[in-house]
């Protein structure tokens, strides 16, 4: 497995392109087999995730051809039920396929999803969802069987607005008879894009981005050519590490306005931010004052996907911050690579206490998640001396040609393969 090597301690300069949005357009490929036609998705982040849902779609019958970042499917013959437990563990957006092939086909056998090991992570409440759409459901020797036949429009309450639960909700009901009423839905900017996209294809939702959407069953959906919105956590991401690392960066393709709860805990802790409708510029001089208190919620609140990146931040700023996590049961996973670095931190059930310490020190650490793997980047550009990231495989599936980025702006990062 690749290993990332950085030798930390540089200030960053210049401009950072941020990428289409990973959680966007995994349920975008997704919806494309919901209608016969090309599809064609463009801004298509180049990223592990989005190979693996190509080749779950391929699996199926369609044809997924990439030039750059732009994609097309032709889901023509995509007509296969089954997504067997080789492909579904490599990725948990292969979940989503349990909506659009029941959309699709009516029936469906899916393993049980894998992706980051970031606690629990059931499926009841997608289950639920189904169920109340008339899809009779039945768990078998680690497969999930679907019958859709009889499936209609309902009125759906979520147990709790989960973003995979509403996303697999929608593609169930766009082509179901009747209107499906989802309450308590997930709010977040990757359902409103899901909502456009499947508009855009004769769908008949509304309502996303509020907790209540509404979906008029369709006959039929047909092609459409989609661009993917800019991914919101790596934009998240880069903003993090020019607050710690210091210097002047701008963000480009970044939509503040999905990002609200980070750039007001930034406003807290002295970096300096000019937001602009495409970009956002920031200076800092890397030496930040601690944010007492971050608490992660379902959108618009704090972000669980921002939640390691930021505690590298805390781990070097100022004072004392407490970090609580409420969405994932084990997401705090960075902690102990973070400790071995100097960093100050208890965990206390969902809650890291972090008390900053002037300086990080490099040394040999382990990625164990996506996200807890872009803290431990962050942590080790701010460090002193050289940081070793064993497991970068996991960083791979949500940052795209992270390290040129990153060596563009100044960082010394460079890959060191093991093949
Ligand atoms: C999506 C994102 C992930 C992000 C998360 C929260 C993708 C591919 N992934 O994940 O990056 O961190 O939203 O913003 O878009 N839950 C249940 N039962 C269910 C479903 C969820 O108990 O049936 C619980 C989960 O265990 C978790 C919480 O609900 O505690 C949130 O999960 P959910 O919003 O579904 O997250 P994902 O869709 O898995």
């Amino acid at each position: 497995m690749d290993k990332y090597l950085i030798s930390g301690g540089k200030r960053l300069y210049g401009d950072f392109f941020v990428q289409g949005a990973k959680n966007a357009v995994l349920p975008l490929f997704a919806a494309s087999i919901l209608t016969k036609e090309r599809v064609v998705i463009d801004n298509c982040p180049s990223l592990l995730d989005v190979t693996n849902m190509a080749n779950i779609l391929e699996s199926l019958g369609a044809t997924v051809t990439r030039e750059g970042n732009y994609v097309e499917i032709n889901p023509k013959n995509a007509d296969n039920i089954e997504i067997p437990g080789s492909l579904a563990k490599e990725l948990r957006s292969s979940i989503f396929l349990l909506g659009s092939i029941l959309g699709r086909q009516r029936c469906a056998k899916i393993a049980y999803p894998g992706g980051c090991d970031i606690g629990l992570r059931p499926i009841d409440i997608h289950l639920k969802g189904l169920e109340t759409l008339n899809v009779d459901i039945k768990d078998q020797n680690g497969y999930i069987y679907c019958d859709a036949t009889k499936i209609r429009g309902g009125n759906v309450v979520l147990d709790y607005p989960s973003v995979g639960a509403t996303e697999n909700v929608m593609m169930a009901a766009v082509t179901a008879k009747g209107t499906t009423i989802i309450n308590n839905a997930a709010r977040e900017p990757e359902i409103v894009e899901l909502q456009q996209f499947l508009n855009a294809m004769g769908a008949k939702v509304k309502g996303a981005g509020s907790s209540i959407i509404s979906i008029e069953g369709v006959s039929s959906l047909h092609g459409a050519e989609y661009t993917t919105m800019p991914d919101r956590i790596v934009a998240g991401t880069m903003l993090i590490c020019a607050a710690m690392c210091g210097g002047s960066v701008t963000v480009h393709n970044c939509r503040s306005n999905h990002i609200q709860a980070l750039i007001s805990k930034l406003q807290q802790s002295s970096c300096k931010l000019d937001i602009f409708s495409d970009r956002i510029e920031l200076v800092s001089t890397g030496r930040l004052f601690s944010i007492e208190s971050i608490e992660t919620q379902p959108y618009p609140g704090f972000p669980t996907d921002l939640q390691a990146p930021i505690m590298a931040m805390q781990a070097v700023s100022c004072g004392t911050s407490i970090i609580t996590e409420n969405i994932f049961e084990t997401r705090f996973k960075h902690v102990p690579e973070l400790i071995k670095m100097g960093a100050k931190i208890k965990v206390s059930s969902r809650s890291a206490f972090v008390r900053g310490v002037p300086r990080l020190v490099g040394t040999n650490i382990l990625a164990e998640d996506l996200r807890g793997g872009a803290c431990l980047v962050l942590a080790g550009l701010k460090a002193e001396g050289t940081t070793e990231i064993s497991n970068i495989s996991h960083i791979d599936r949500g940052y795209e040609n992270w390290e040129h980025q990153l060596t563009a702006l100044g960082a010394d990062i460079t890959r060191r393969s093991n093949n």
